[in-house]
C-alpha cells in the first residue's frame, strides 16, 4: 500500500527548471559549446558538478578546465540562478500543486523532498512550502546523484517507510529512472514521449490528483 509521496522540486512543485536551464545555457554559450533540447533534458534532475561535467563532454571539453576553474564556473551559474530565485513567489507554485500537497495531508500520506538541489530549502521557502516538508534529503549527504536511486530511497527512509510504499515525482528521465531503480512508483511530469520510462506521466499538474493517480495504478 502507498503511504508516502516522494517530490523532486525543480519542474514539478514549480518552474525552477527554467531558471537551471537559463544559467546553464548562458554558461554554455560563454564555454562554446552548443546548446540542444536532447542536452537540456539530459541536464534535468543532475547535480551542479555532474551537469558542468555533461556541458563540458557534450563540448569535447572535459579536460580543458582545473577543479579550481570548474568550481569558478559552477560558481558563475549558480550566482545567476540565485538572482532568477529571487523574483519566486508563492504565485509561482504550479497549478494543482498546493491543492494536492493539502489533499495528501488530509489523507495522512507522509511526503518529502528528493531534489539534488542545495538550493532547495531557499525556493521551498519563497513558495512558502517549507512547513509542507519537513523532510528534505540534503544533497550534500548523497554518495551518487540521479540517476542513482539513492537519493529516493533515502526520502523513503527519512519518512519512514519502504521505497515500495512511495510514489515518486519526477519531470526529468534521470529522476525518473532513479525512482525506477528504487522500486518506487514512478510519476512523471511532463511530457509522456520524453518521460517514457515512467509507470504514469501527467502533462497537466491540476490532473495530480488522489483519484486519477488511483486510476492509474490499476491500468
Ligand atoms: C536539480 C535540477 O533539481 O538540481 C538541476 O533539476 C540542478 O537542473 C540540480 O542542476 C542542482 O541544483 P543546485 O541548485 O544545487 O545547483
Ligand atoms: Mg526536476
Amino acid at each position: 500500500d502507498i503511504k508516502g509521496f516522494v517530490f523532486d522540486l525543480d519542474g514539478v512543485i514549480t518552474d525552477t527548471a527554467q531558471f537551471h536551464t537559463k544559467a546553464w545555457s548562458k554558461l554554455a554559450d560563454q564555454l562554446g559549446v552548443q546548446w540542444s533540447t536532447e542536452l537540456q533534458n539530459g541536464l534535468k534532475g543532475l547535480s551542479r558538478m555532474d551537469s558542468l561535467e555533461l556541458i563540458l563532454k557534450t563540448g569535447n571539453k572535459e579536460n580543458d578546465y582545473s577543479q579550481a576553474e570548474k568550481e569558478k564556473l559552477a560558481t558563475q551559474k549558480n550566482n545567476l540562478y540565485l538572482q532568477f530565485v529571487q523574483t519566486i513567489t508563492p504565485a509561482d507554485i504550479f497549478p494543482g500543486i498546493k491543492e494536492f500537497l493539502d489533499e495528501l495531508n488530509q489523507h495522512g500520506y507522509l511526503m518529502s523532498i528528493a531534489s539534488a538541489s542545495k538550493n532547495a530549502p531557499t525556493v521551498l521557502d519563497k513558495l512558502e512550502l517549507t512547513d509542507y516538508f519537513e523532510h528534505v534529503v540534503d544533497p550534500k549527504t548523497l554518495k551518487r546523484g540521479k540517476p542513482d536511486p539513492e537519493i529516493f530511497i533515502k526520502a523513503a527512509e527519512i519518512i519512514g517507510l519502504k521505497p515500495e510504499q512511495c510514489i515518486g515525482l519526477e519531470d526529468a528521465t534521470a529522476g525518473i529512472a532513479g525512482i525506477n531503480a528504487a522500486n518506487e512508483v514512478s510519476l512523471g511530469v511532463g511530457s509522456p514521449d520524453v518521460l517514457t520510462e515512467a509507470d504514469m506521466v501527467f502533462e497537466d499538474t491540476n490532473k495530480i490528483t488522489l483519484a486519477n493517480i488511483e486510476a492509474n495504478m490499476n491500468k
